[in-house]
């Protein structure tokens, strides 16, 4: 047996059993997970401890309606705690977007998940226990992790247009997704799911179809676009894919789930019936290149009907409601054990016996690990 096949074949899908007990779901990310934060943001300056999220009709989330945690909470009996922030990326020391994101934010960043995110997470739970010492108030066994993050380090005023802090590639935003779970694993966090990347190719944004919006007003080439994006991606989430079951080998007493929403959204835009869906070129929210207001919509009613008209996107970028109505329910589909979209990495305790002692320099390399 060759060490490097036996520890990534170890590391095994586990059972249904492991995850009927999760009871809480708690959420960073950016708008395709933010209900309210970033809102709450720009009108109050700040967020106090204990921010609950505020709903339609209070206010509206990017995809016009809730995202899909208030759906996952719905579907799954979950309780849930959302610290995901619209515009946010996975670090502002990585992909900051000055001047673009919330005004009374330092330097008018999108708070980020490792600069804001964690410690909003931490503030709330990480309680001082009558021994006195600190620990989450969340069970780790009852207790899921998520991340859904990318968009915004991808997009346009980041990587896609060059505006990353100098050096910093997809190499760095991706480790730092994987980097969010290591901190809370210190924490004594245990069980993560890591939402992968859609495919944004196909978003209205960077398709080869794109024209100026109110996400990017100066000229671009849609079709060089479309080929970067399709690249970041895809290579992205490859990384991540290679990350995730090296991640479960490293975090000891880990699960670490890959949820792949890259799959999902590409089937959902090829097959759009089979999810009750039938425009997937189209969008909701009509909006004038400049300016906050005066948006048209495809569905006037969109707020009331719940339904979106069957629309996969709500505007050039963001996911419909209905579409994330789907991700609730494959997102609970993975808490549940029962998905077929997410794969799940745990390593178990290893068995002294069955390493390998051969020297490194003769073990051959699994060209394609079984995972
Ligand atoms: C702003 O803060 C007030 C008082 O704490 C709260 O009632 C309100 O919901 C907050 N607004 C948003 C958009 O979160
Ligand atoms: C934590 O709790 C212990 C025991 O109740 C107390 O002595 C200690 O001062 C607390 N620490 C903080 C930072 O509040
Ligand atoms: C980015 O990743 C490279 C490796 O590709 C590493 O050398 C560099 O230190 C990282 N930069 C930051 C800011 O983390
Ligand atoms: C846009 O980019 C494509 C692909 O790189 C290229 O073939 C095309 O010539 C470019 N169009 C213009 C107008 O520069
Ligand atoms: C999709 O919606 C758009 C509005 O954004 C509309 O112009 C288009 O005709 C629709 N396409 C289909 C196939 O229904
Ligand atoms: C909406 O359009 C009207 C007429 O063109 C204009 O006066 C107004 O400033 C616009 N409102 C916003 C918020 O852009």
């Amino acid at each position: 047996m060759h060490l490097p096949a036996l520890a990534l074949s170890s590391l095994l899908l586990a059972s249904t059993s492991a995850y009927a007990k999760i009871t809480n779901l708690v959420t960073f990310g950016d708008s395709y997970t933010d209900q309210s934060r970033l809102t709450a943001f720009y009108t109050n300056g700040s967020i106090p401890a204990h921010y609950q999220e505020v709903y339609p009709p209070g206010a509206y989330a990017a995809n016009g309606g809730s995202t899909w945690v208030k759906y996952a909470e719905e579907f799954g009996g979950l309780e849930t705690w959302n610290y995901a922030v619209s515009g946010a990326s996975c670090s502002n020391l990585l992909t900051p977007r000055h001047d673009l994101g919330a005004p009374k934010a330092t330097s008018g960043v999108f708070p980020s998940v490792s600069e804001y995110e964690i410690s909003a997470f931490l503030t709330d739970h990480l309680v001082n226990t009558t021994y006195g010492g600190w620990a989450l108030d969340l069970d780790p066994e009852e207790t899921i992790y998520s991340l859904w993050i990318g968009t915004n380090d991808l997009g346009v005023d980041s990587l896609l247009t060059g505006n990353q802090i100098p050096g910093v590639t997809l190499v760095n935003t991706t480790a730092c997704a994987l980097n969010v779970f290591r901190t809370l694993y210190q924490y004594g966090a245990r069980k993560f799911l890591l939402m992968n990347m859609i495919p944004l190719q196909l978003t209205p944004l960077y398709s080869r179809d794109a024209t100026n919006s109110r996400y990017w007003k100066n000229e671009f080439n849609a079709t060089s676009w479309n080929i970067f994006m399709t690249e970041l991606v895809t290579s992205g989430n490859e990384l991540w894919r290679l990350g995730a079951p090296a991640l479960a080998h490293e975090l000891k007493g880990a699960e670490v789930g890959l949820f792949d929403s890259y799959g999902l959204f590409w089937d959902m835009y090829h097959e759009p019936e089979a999810y009750g869906l039938d425009n997937v070129t189209g969008w909701v929210a009509h909006c004038p290149v400049s300016g906050s207001g005066n948006c048209s919509y495809a569905v006037s009613d969109y707020k009331t009907n719940g339904n979106q008209d069957r629309f996969l996107w709500f505007d050039e970028l963001h996911p419909s409601e209905p579409a994330e109505k789907i991700v609730a329910r494959e997102v609970v589909n993975a808490i549940k054990g029962s998905g077929r979209i997410t794969t799940w990495y745990r390593t178990p305790p290893v068995k002294r016996s069955s390493l390998s002692s051969k020297p490194a320099s003769s073990r051959t390399m699994h060209p394609n690990p079984p995972y």
